[in-house]
Formats: C-alpha cells, sequence, structure tokens
C-alpha cells in the first residue's frame, strides 16, 4: 500500500480552523431528549454532512446552532467568518447567529410565494444593510445607492444558481428545484461564512440533485462557505461531503470520511434498523 491510497476521494480542507465547537449539548422536549451529548467540530472551509434516519435529530441540531432551540446543557461557539473570535451562540437569537455569519434553508421550503424570485433574494441581502424602513421612506441618498447595490447582487445570486431568466416570476410559481435553489441564494444573500442546509434535495428529481450536488460543491469551492448539510440522498451526500457526522436517537453514532461511514457496521445497523427510505438502495424509492 502507498501513501496515496490514504488519500479520500474528497480530500479534508487542510486548515483546521474550527467554525463550529459543539461540546456535549443536550436538548429536551419533555420527555424527548433529541440530542444527547452531542459533542462535533466543522472546520473552516468544509462540506460536513449530517445524516441519520428521521427524528434522529438532525434538524434539531441545525435549530441549535442556529438559536431557534437553546439546548439545556453544553457548549455551542462559533466563529462563522475568517478571522473571527469564538463566541457562545447558545441562548442567542436567530438573527443574531446570523448576522455573525451564518445562514440556513428550511427541510421544508420557506420562501415568500407571492413576492419575485429577484425580491426574495433581495429580502436576504438587505438583512445585512444599514437601511431601515424610515430610511427607506424618506429615500435616503445612501438608501437608494444601497437598493441598486442589493438589486446587483441579488441579479448576481440568481445567476450563480442559475436562475437568472426567473428573476421576475413569483417565487411560488417556481417548479420544485428551483424553489430550492432560491432559497439556497436568498440565504448566500447574507454573507455567510456558514450555510446550514436542510435537505435540500428533498423531493427534487435526479437532474435537479445533480445541479444541487454541483451547486454546493461551488458554494464551497468559489465562495469559500463552510457548508454543513443535512441529506438522506447517500449518492448525493457521499460524492460531495469531506466528511460525515452520523446522528441516531439524539446520539453521534459515528463520525468519518464517506468511506469509512459506509463501512463502519455501527452505521449499517443504525440504518438497517429502520424503516426510513434512507436505508433503501437508490433505485428502489
Ligand atoms: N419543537 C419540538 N417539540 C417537541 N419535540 C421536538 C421538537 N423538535 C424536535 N422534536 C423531537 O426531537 C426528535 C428529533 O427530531 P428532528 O430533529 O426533527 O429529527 P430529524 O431532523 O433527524 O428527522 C423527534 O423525536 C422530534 O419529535
Ligand atoms: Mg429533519
Amino acid at each position: 500500500m502507498t501513501a496515496l491510497d490514504d488519500v479520500a476521494v474528497n480530500p479534508v480542507p487542510s486548515t483546521r480552523d474550527v467554525v463550529y465547537d459543539v461540546d456535549d449539548v443536550t436538548l429536551r422536549f419533555g420527555g424527548v431528549t433529541s440530542l444527547n451529548h452531542v459533542s462535533l467540530r466543522m472546520y473552516r472551509g468544509e462540506i460536513l454532512a449530517v445524516i441519520g434516519p428521521n427524528g434522529a435529530g438532525k434538524t434539531s441540531l441545525f435549530n441549535s446552532l442556529t438559536g431557534v432551540y437553546t439546548p439545556q446543557e453544553g457548549r455551542i461557539d462559533l466563529a462563522a467568518r475568517v478571522g473571527d473570535s469564538p463566541v457562545s451562540v447558545l441562548g442567542e437569537k436567530t438573527h443574531v447567529v446570523n448576522r455573525l455569519g451564518v445562514a440556513r434553508t428550511f427541510q421544508n421550503i420557506r420562501l415568500f410565494p407571492a413576492l419575485t424570485a429577484l425580491e426574495n433574494v433581495k429580502v436576504g441581502v438587505e438583512t445585512r444593510q444599514k437601511a431601515g424602513p424610515i430610511a427607506a421612506m424618506l429615500g435616503m441618498p445612501w438608501q437608494r445607492r444601497e437598493e441598486r447595490e442589493s438589486t446587483e447582487r441579488a441579479y448576481e445570486l440568481l445567476s450563480f444558481v442559475g436562475l437568472t431568466q426567473r428573476a421576475n416570476d413569483l417565487a411560488g410559481s417556481l417548479a420544485y428545484g428551483e424553489q430550492r435553489r432560491l432559497e439556497i441564494a436568498r440565504a448566500l444573500g447574507t454573507n455567510p461564512g456558514v450555510i446550514l442546509l436542510d435537505e435540500p434535495a428533498a423531493g427534487t428529481n435526479p437532474a435537479e440533485k445533480r445541479d444541487l450536488a454541483d451547486l454546493i460543491t461551488r458554494i464551497n469551492r468559489e465562495d469559500n462557505v463552510s457548508v454543513l448539510l443535512i441529506e438522506h440522498d447517500m449518492k448525493l451526500v457521499m460524492s460531495i461531503a469531506h466528511r460525515l457526522i452520523v446522528l441516531n436517537f439524539g446520539e453521534k453514532i459515528a463520525e468519518g470520511t464517506p468511506e469509512e461511514i459506509q463501512k463502519d457496521p455501527v452505521v449499517i445497523a443504525a440504518y438497517l434498523g429502520t424503516t426510513d427510505d434512507a436505508a433503501q438502495p437508490e433505485g428502489e424509492r
């Protein structure tokens, strides 16, 4: 065996700069323990996937990382953008975590269906601008400049996700895969250092899945955004993730490269012990 045999298909980025440091986090809802003493580290520049059967705690983890939920125990530190010092996000509000450089999409698409695709992206861009509604009403000069800049940036992002032709169509009229990409464009509008994608390929067809895989890789490589990805489609996940974390019943049961995870007996057992569709081979769905 040569040294090259050890090189993974998706080499883990060499920088070991920690973006999210999650230490011993427990989250409970009444009698349900959604996250049970979960610890993990996300490194700058990586695509880190979170997999696990339905109800494993994946979305709960995302919600804990973004201020939607406050775990009862543990520590979550964040340094989203290059050069940031780590700060605790435990107990912080979602808009605070967003300002710190974290953007996300949701398992169930949350767009403004009666706004155009362009307007949806502008909502994202404008959350980090200074102009408020009063300035907008008074038409302050810098407000008009910001408006122009946000339109330009929104067009750039629509082009990046391949939706330029749809700019003036209502978000609600877009095809499902297009809505998924629009949500990503809106999230990128906040200029994040980290993006969390909760099942971005759910409900999309094979061609849309390939587009999404390509888009996620481009976000990671071209924009240098660290990506935390929840995805059930194993083919997609294994092809783009640098590392994976496996949750089962709220516990982290494995962590490693795609190669390590695919042959991990604990992971295989967790998937065989469920009726979740993720357990089935690609062709049978
Ligand atoms: N807001 C909530 N209230 C009560 N229980 C919740 C809440 N959010 C999540 N849970 C519970 O936490 C567990 C994990 O759910 P979730 O994080 O959505 O799993 P996954 O995303 O892996 O499918 C489930 O048992 C779910 O019912
Ligand atoms: Mg979920």
